[in-house]
C-alpha cells in the first residue's frame, strides 16, 4: 500500500506536499518522491528510504547543498507519494511520480496494475523507453499516447483508466496544464479536501486535515477534475457527469499528531478509553439504551450472524461472537475473509454477514461481503473510516470512532471494535428478550464503566510491561495461554509481539497445550497467561502450574477480585473488576503495552515494522 497526495493552490506546494507525506507515512516508507509545477516546468525528486531522506535529497539538490528541504518558490501543484514496494525493488528509479517519455504527464498510483506487463509491452513496441520496472510507469506513457489521438488531458486520462486491470487511485500531474490535476479511482481510497482557493486529493483525508475539513470522496469508477476553484466527478467509463457530496470531517489535525509521545502506538494506546467511550456514546439511543441506526432491523432478523475480518480485527470479532452467544443466545461463527471466500461458503437464508475492518478497505474483507452480497445475504460493515469503500457495499454500516489510527499496529481500533460488537450483543439480547431491565442497565453500566477502567489499567500495566519488557527482550519465543474470552485476547497479544518485536509468538487455548505445544515450553519461554474471561479460572490455573513445570517464567493478567493466579504466576498485573465477559477488553492493555516495550527494548521503531504498512491485503 502506498500514499498519494495532489495540490493545487496558493500555498508553498513543496511544503503542502511533505506535510502531507508525513501524515500518510504509515501507508508505505520505503521510498517516496514528489514532482512540483512551478508554472513553466515540472520538477521531481525522489529518494529511497523515509521522508527524512527526500526532504534531505530536495536539499542538497534544489536549496544549494544545504541539506534542508526549503521549500521551492512558485509552484503552483504538485503531487506526492509514499511508496510501499510491490513491483520493482526499492531503488531511486522505482520511487514514484513517474513520467512519460518526454517529462510532460507525472503521475502517482497507489494500488496495484495487474495487466501492466502486457501494456508495458505494447507500449515498447510503440517506441515508449521506461525507466522503472513498475505497474504504474505505464499509466503515464498511456496517457502520453492518448494525448497524441485525442488533445484532450480528460479524455486521455479516462481512455487510459479503460486500459487498467486491477485496483488504483492515481493522480496526474500536467505540464501544460498547471492548474489542473486529474485523479482516477478504482477499488483504492480517494478523497478531495476543499479550501478557499485551494484543492487537495489524498489517499485518506488525514493528509490534508490541517488545512481544512471539507471532503469530497471519489466515487468508485470515477475520476475527478481538480482545479484550485474545487473538483468535478465523473463516471470513468461513460464520462457522465457525477454529483459532488461535501462531508466535514469530524476529527481535527491534532488527532494524527504524536503530541509529546514517543510513538503513534503509544499514544494510541492511550487514546483508547476515550475512542470506547465516544463508540459507545455514539451508539447510544435517547433512551439510554444502545441503538444501532439501519444496521437494526437487519441484526435483529438474523437467524445466525457470520462475522468475516482478517488479523486484530478477526480477533475482536472472535471476542463478539463469544457476547453473541453468551447474552443474546444468537448463533455466530467468524470466519478469517481470506479463507472464508474461497472455500465455498454455505449461507443460508436468515444468516447476516458482519464485515469488521477498521480501514473499509482490506481487499479479503471486501471481497468476503461482496460475496455475501452477492448471495443474496444482508450485510453489515463495521468500519473506522467513514468512506471507506466497505461502506458502499454493505446494506448497513456501523462505525467504530477511534479517530484515525496511524499507528501500523492496531490499538484502539480493536478496542472500539469490540465496543461496537458488546453494543450489538446486548441490543440484540435484549431484543430477544434475553435481559431482564435489570440485567440491561447492568450491562449498559458495566460498559460504560470501561473508559474509565482502561486508563487505570494503562497505569498499573505499564511498570510490570517496561520491567518485562526490559528482562524478556531476547526471549526467542513468547507463548501465550488463555480460555474462553480471554482467547481473542491472548492471540491479539501474539499477533502484536509478532508483528513490532519480531519475535515469534504463539497463542492456544490453554485446555490445547497437552495436545503438542507444551513441547515448546522452557526455562526460556515467557508464558503470558489471560486468566480472565473464563468461567473455569481453576483450570487455567492447572493449566500454568503445568507451564510452570517446564521452568516457563509466568506472567498472568487476572482480575483484581481474584487472587488465584497469586499462587501459580511469577508475576500479575490485575486488571479492574468488571462483568466476567467483558474483562478481557481490560486484558488486551497490558498486552499491547508489554508488546510495545519488548519492541523498544530491541530497538525497534513500532510506528514502522518491517515488512508491514497498514492495512489492505493485497491479494
Ligand atoms: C495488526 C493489524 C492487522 C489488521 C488487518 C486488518 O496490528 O493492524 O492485522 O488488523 O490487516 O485490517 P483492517 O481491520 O483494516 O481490515
Amino acid at each position: 500500500m502506498c500514499g498519494i497526495i495532489g495540490y493545487i493552490g496558493h500555498r508553498q506546494t513543496q511544503d503542502v506536499l511533505l506535510e502531507g507525506l508525513s501524515r500518510l507515512e504509515y501507508r508505505g516508507y520505503d521510498s517516496a518522491g514528489l514532482a512540483l509545477h512551478t508554472g513553466a516546468e515540472v520538477m521531481t525528486q525522489r529518494a529511497v528510504g523515509n521522508l527524512a531522506m527526500l526532504r534531505r535529497s530536495i536539499g542538497e539538490e534544489w536549496s544549494g547543498g544545504d541539506m534542508v528541504a526549503t521549500a521551492t518558490a512558485g509552484a503552483t501543484a504538485g503531487i506526492a507519494h509514499t511508496r510501499w514496494a510491490t513491483h520493482g525493488g526499492v531503488t531511486e528509479e522505482n520511487t514514484h511520480p513517474h513520467a512519460d517519455c518526454d517529462g510532460r504527464i507525472h503521475i502517482v498510483l497507489n494500488g496495484i496494475i495487474e495487466n501492466h506487463s502486457a501494456l508495458r509491452a505494447g507500449l515498447e513496441l510503440e517506441g515508449c523507453t521506461f525507466t522503472s520496472d513498475t505497474d504504474a510507469e505505464p499509466i503515464a506513457h498511456l496517457i502520453e499516447r492518448h494525448l497524441t489521438a485525442v488533445d484532450d488531458l480528460y479524455e486521455a486520462v479516462r481512455r487510459t483508466t479503460l486500459e487498467l486491470e486491477g485496483h488504483y487511485a492515481i493522480v496526474v500531474l500536467d505540464r501544460e496544464h498547471p492548474q489542473t490535476l486529474i485523479a482516477a479511482r478504482k477499488e483504492c481510497p480517494l478523497v478531495i479536501g476543499l479550501g478557499t482557493g485551494e484543492t487537495f486529493v489524498a489517499s485518506a483525508a488525514a493528509a490534508f486535515r490541517a488545512f481544512t475539513d471539507r471532503t469530497v470522496v471519489v466515487g468508485d469508477g470515477q475520476l475527478a477534475v481538480i482545479t484550485p476553484s474545487g473538483v468535478s466527478l465523473s463516471e470513468a467509463s461513460t464520462a457522465l457527469s457525477m454529483p459532488v457530496r461535501v462531508q466535514r470531517i469530524g476529527w481535527v489535525a491534532d488527532d494524527v499528531e504524536k503530541g509529546s509521545y514517543a510513538t503513534f502506538m503509544r499514544k494510541e494506546i492511550d487514546d483508547q478509553p476515550a475512542a470506547f467511550g465516544a463508540t459507545l456514546a455514539h451508539h447510544t439511543g435517547e433512551s439510554g439504551g444502545f441503538a444501532l441506526g439501519d444496521a437494526e432491523p437487519v441484526l435483529a432478523a438474523a437467524r445466525r450472524i457470520v462475522i468475516v475480518a482478517c488479523g486484530t480485527s478477526y480477533h475482536a470479532g472472535l471476542l463478539g461472537r463469544h457476547l453473541l452467544h453468551g447474552w443474546a443466545h444468537l448463533p455466530a461463527s467468524v470466519e478469517i475473509a481470506s479463507e472464508w471466500r474461497y472455500s465455498e461458503p454455505a449461507l443460508e437464508r436468515g444468516d447476516v454477514v458482519v464485515a469488521i475492518s477498521q480501514s473499509g478497505e482490506t481487499r479479503d474483507t471486501l471481497a468476503a461481503l461482496r460475496l455475501a452480497g452477492e448471495s443474496g445475504v444482508p450485510t453489515v460493515a463495521i468500519t473506522n473510516v467513514e468512506g471507506s469503500q466497505i461502506c458502499e457495499h454493505a446494506d448497513a454500516v456501523l462505525l467504530t470512532h477511534a479517530g484515525p489510527e496511524i499507528g501500523v499496529a492496531a490499538t484502539k481500533t480493536f478496542t472500539t471494535q469490540t465496543a461496537l460488537l458488546a453494543a450489538i450483543a446486548a441490543r440484540l439480547a435484549a431484543n430477544r428478550g434475553m435481559l431482564n431491565p435489570r440485567m440491561r442497565r447492568n450491562l449498559a453500566a458495566q460498559l460504560r464503566a470501561i473508559p474509565d477502567l482502561m486508563a487505570e489499567t494503562v497505569i498499573r500495566s505499564e511498570p510490570v510491561a517496561a520491567d518485562l519488557g526490559e528482562r524478556w527482550s531476547q526471549a526467542g519465543f513468547f507463548f501465550y495461554i488463555a480460555r474462553n474470552l480471554g482467547l481473542p485476547v491472548a492471540l491479539e497479544g501474539a499477533l502484536k509481539m509478532k508483528e513490532i518485536s519480531y519475535v515469534p509468538s504463539d497463542a492456544y487455548a490453554a485446555g490445547e497445550m497437552k495436545h503438542g505445544p507444551i513441547a515448546l515450553l522452557s526455562a526460556a519461554t515467557p508464558t503470558i497467561a489471560v486468566a480472565v474471561g473464563t468461567p473455569v479460572v481453576d483450570k487455567l490455573a492447572s493449566n500454568v502450574a503445568e507451564v510452570k513445570t517446564r521452568g516457563a517464567h509466568v506472567l498472568a493478567i487476572a482480575s483484581e477480585d481474584d487472587p488465584r493466579m497469586l499462587e501459580y504466576a511469577d508475576e500479575t498485573i490485575f486488571v479492574p473488576a468488571l462483568d466476567w465477559r467483558l474483562q478481557p477488553i481490560l486484558a488486551v492493555v497490558p498486552l499491547q503495552l508489554l508488546a510495545l516495550e519488548t519492541a523498544e527494548r530491541r530497538g525497534l521503531n513500532v510506528d514502522q515494522p518491517r515488512n508491514l504498512a497498514k492495512t489492505v491485503t493485497v491479494e
